[in-house]
């Protein structure tokens, strides 16, 4: 038995899952040089929801922490987390995005490439994987990994064989929610390490609690590395703390080597982080969720709408979302919820739970899904709902990206003419997030503040909730619910009179783009304008056939609940 070696996750899935992914790169680099001693296979830095969150909340650039990084970490790999070809956003790009996205990513300092699709479709990781190799870099092929009455060993087996066939180095076993089983794992590395010569990787977070002990199981199967994060980033929806498993495998032979006393500096510094971070840290995503076991969903996601839900003691509406989530991913033929599925079917049943009838409201994702777009399901969808969704539009068999035009030069030329883009990243930085990369790529972003830990005032838990926090993916977006058609209410929560013919926002979110001018007819049920809200697409539609009178928003617009968006008459 080789030595086990660990990836270690601390600046990007452990505070992603524990922090929002609100750590900062000032909070990353004084202690880069420290880990970069210790002996890594990688540090696990970049990619994820790390990017979004740049530009969105950070005011940073992620390509500059990338390349700061990079000039700390001499001797370890920088590794980062691609989502396919959706690459670091949450839709598939077009080919040329994804080359120069992955050629890119490779200058400026990434060594190891995890590559995932979240239908483990490996048409949707075909073209990063063959980048990235031409670049010379690592390719981690990825399986990601579910439970579920149609996925089987062999399935992921064959993943990995096929993986394997497109030349890639390693493959990681993805475990987001943590529901690999000790036997489970054994099962699944051994198979692994006999029927390929790839190098194997174990990835889980911890919600489920069975975690350390399926990576014992996963050492006694041979795995080559392990994903783990320093302590004080550890546990819950993180991964297993990094010095407790150096230590449980000390004299054995899968000891990892590394040292615990320089290990025991890097906590000192983390200790710090977190007491900083505080304030975003819910003390739910740091526990362990035994649901998971039973509903065999990611705890983190919801874990702020339940906490909102305990609080206005209204559980009742917990257990429905619960039972509600596996019900649309079966209609969705059982896809491993990972983002986007994740968000995609969790919104979804957030939404046919609290919107009193199933697929009443539809995001554009789920459209796109049952049509295909996403790639192929792990099984069928279920008919009758897709029919309630597309009607009989058609569902398309080929790769998905097959359909789509090159887009860089379009978001280059565009982005140059408008002052705002000045390099090669900043045309892909445009081009991943049109509606927020111009505000930052200008410098009219502000970095958000560090949010206080919440103390709850007397007022707070009585009353029917009618607010909710969701979070998708490490961010926290609230949702509130409201009887609509008979009130108006403005920015201060006051009940206005409406405007007649007024178009308001249900949702809080933000104007993505407007389909009608001033002046247009527009028809009952036609598409106006499209907001995104909790990283979901929108579209918003005329109740009536009519006249625009006027209009009050525009892309980029931020939008709350209640807001009036136009004026149909
Ligand atoms: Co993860």
């Amino acid at each position: 038995m080789a030595k086990v070696r660990f990836t270690e996750t601390a600046l990007r899935d452990a505070h992603q899952s524990l922090l929002a992914t609100r750590m900062r790169t000032r909070d990353m680099v004084p202690i880069a040089e420290e880990m970069d001693k210790i002996g890594y296979f990688s540090v696990e830095a970049w990619g994820g929801a790390t990017f979004d969150t740049c530009i969105r909340y950070l005011n940073e650039d992620p390509w500059e922490r990338l390349r700061q990084l990079k000039s700390e970490f001499n001797n370890t790999p920088i590794q980062m987390l691609l989502r396919g070809q959706n690459l670091v956003g949450y839709k598939h790009y077009p080919d040329d995005i994804v080359t120069k996205f992955v050629e890119k990513s490779y200058e400026n300092g990434v060594d190891v490439f995890r590559v995932f699709d979240a239908l483990n479709d490996i048409r949707n990781m075909e073209k990063a994987i063959k980048v990235a190799k031409s670049q010379g870099a690592h390719v981690q092929g990825t399986i990601s990994y579910t439970i579920s009455p149609v996925h089987t060993l062999d399935d992921f087996v064959n993943l990995a064989k096929d993986l394997e066939a497109l030349d890639c180095d390693s493959v990681s076993i993805k475990d987001m929610a943590g529901l690999i089983t000790p036997n489970a794992a054994y099962e699944l590395v051994s198979k692994l390490k006999e029927e390929t010569d790839l190098l194997v990787d174990l990835h889980c977070h911890c919600t489920s609690g069975m975690t350390p002990i399926s990576y014992y199981a996963a050492c006694q199967a041979g795995v080559d590395i392990l994903d783990t994060a320093i302590s004080p980033l550890s546990w819950g929806t993180s991964q297993p703390p990094t010095e407790s498993m150096v230590a449980a495998l000390q004299n054995t032979p899968f000891d990892t080597g590394l040292d615990l006393k320089s290990l025991a500096n890097i906590k000192k510094y983390f200790d710090q982080i977190k007491e900083k971070y505080l304030g975003i840290l819910d003390p739910i995503s740091e526990s362990i969720d035994a649901d998971v076991l039973l509903y065999q969903i990611p705890g983190g996601m919801l874990s702020n709408l339940i906490s909102q839900l305990k609080e206005q003691n209204a559980l009742d509406r917990y257990t429905d979302v619960l039972d509600e989530m596996p019900r649309v991913r079966k209609d969705m033929g059982y896809p491993p919820l990972v983002t986007p599925t994740s968000q995609i079917v969790g919104i979804q049943a957030v939404m046919n739970v609290l919107g009193g009838e199933r697929y009443k409201n539809v995001s554009n994702e789920v459209k796109e899904y049952m049509k295909g777009m996403y790639g192929k399901p792990p099984a069928p969808v279920n008919s009758e709902i897709s029919k309630k969704i597309i009607g009989d539009e058609e569902v398309i068999t080929c790769r998905p990206a097959d359909l789509l035009e090159p887009e860089f030069d379009k978001f280059k030329q565009e982005g140059e003419k408008e002052g705002f883009v000045k390099s090669d990243e900043d045309a892909l930085t445009y081009a991943l997030y049109p509606p927020i990369a111009p505000k930052f790529l200008k410098g009219e972003a502000q970095e958000e503040e560090l949010a206080q830990p919440h103390v709850l005032d007397e007022n707070e838990g009585i009353g029917i909730p009618t607010e909710y926090n969701v979070e998708v993916d490490g961010d926290i977006f609230e949702v509130k619910i409201m009887p609509t058609g008979f009130m108006e209410v403005n920015d201060m929560g006051e009940v206005q009179e409406a405007i007649p013919g007024a178009v308001t926002s249900a949702i809080q979110g933000m104007v993505i783009k407007l389909n009608v001018n001033i002046g247009d007819k527009v028809t009952k049920g036609s598409t106006i304008c499209v907001i995104e809200a909790m990283k979901m697409e929108n579209d918003i539609q005329s109740e009536v056939d009519g006249v625009v009178k006027d209009i009050f928003v525009e892309p980029g617009d931020a939008v709350s609940i209640g807001d009036t968006l136009m004026v149909i008459e």
